[in-house]
């Protein structure tokens, strides 16, 4: 199996590593998103395709023994300066203490996302915590956060909350390195 050969793995404060998953992952982030809470589970086989096809622009956060957050983006086809980041979870033994932020960083970091100038994202309108992660990973980067209606309620089925997109950019390569 191919391991991308440019993408770092570094070892951060509290000895977790962050790198890009393969597909060998794809059951334990599938775990992972589960046991986040929160997040809409897809598929086992959707977690396959992420950490194979989509491996360089996903992220996992992991110490010796288990994954400790999970980072699911891509870049949208028509927009290759952005990067979306569809699913992040951290889990909660991990929560509070930056790792959600430190991801985001980490992520934004990795080798497929060196010509982003974009990060977006969708938050549900009660996700307080996914709403400060964004805020103060945008304040991180001195980039704007735009916050306007997306997904609304009449897109989803019934019962499931309108998701506003998060825009946050352009990101000062300066910034970037700093992060
Ligand atoms: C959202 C989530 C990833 C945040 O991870 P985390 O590691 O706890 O976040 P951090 O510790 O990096 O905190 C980042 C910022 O958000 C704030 N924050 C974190 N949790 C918060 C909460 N529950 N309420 C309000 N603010 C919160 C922090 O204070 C921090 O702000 P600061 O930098 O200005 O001090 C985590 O709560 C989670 O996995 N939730 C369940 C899944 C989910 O909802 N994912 C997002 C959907 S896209």
């Amino acid at each position: 199996m191919s391991e991308i050969k440019d993408t770092p793995s570094f070892v951060a404060r509290s000895s977790l590593t962050f790198r890009a998953p393969n597909q060998r992952d794809g059951v334990a982030v599938w775990r992972a998103v589960q046991q986040a809470g929160t997040l809409e589970p897809n598929t086992a086989y959707f977690y396959l395709i992420f950490c194979s096809d989509f491996r360089e622009t996903c992220l996992i956060a992991e110490d010796d023994k288990a994954i400790a957050g999970v980072l699911i983006g891509y870049h949208p086809p028509n927009d290759p300066e952005t990067a979306f980041c569809w699913q992040i979870g951290v889990l909660p033994a991990w929560r509070g203490q930056g790792l959600g932020k430190r991801m985001l960083c980490a992520w934004l970091n990795l080798p497929a996302n060196r010509e982003v100038n974009w990060v977006t994202a969708t938050v549900a309108d009660d996700n307080a915590a996914s709403d400060q992660l964004f805020r103060s990973f945008a304040r991180s980067l001195s980039a704007t956060c735009s916050v306007e209606p997306h997904f609304t309620a009449d897109h989803f089925p019934a019962g499931h909350r309108p998701e506003p997109i998060y825009r946050i950019g352009p990101i000062p390569k300066a910034a970037r390195k700093r992060v």
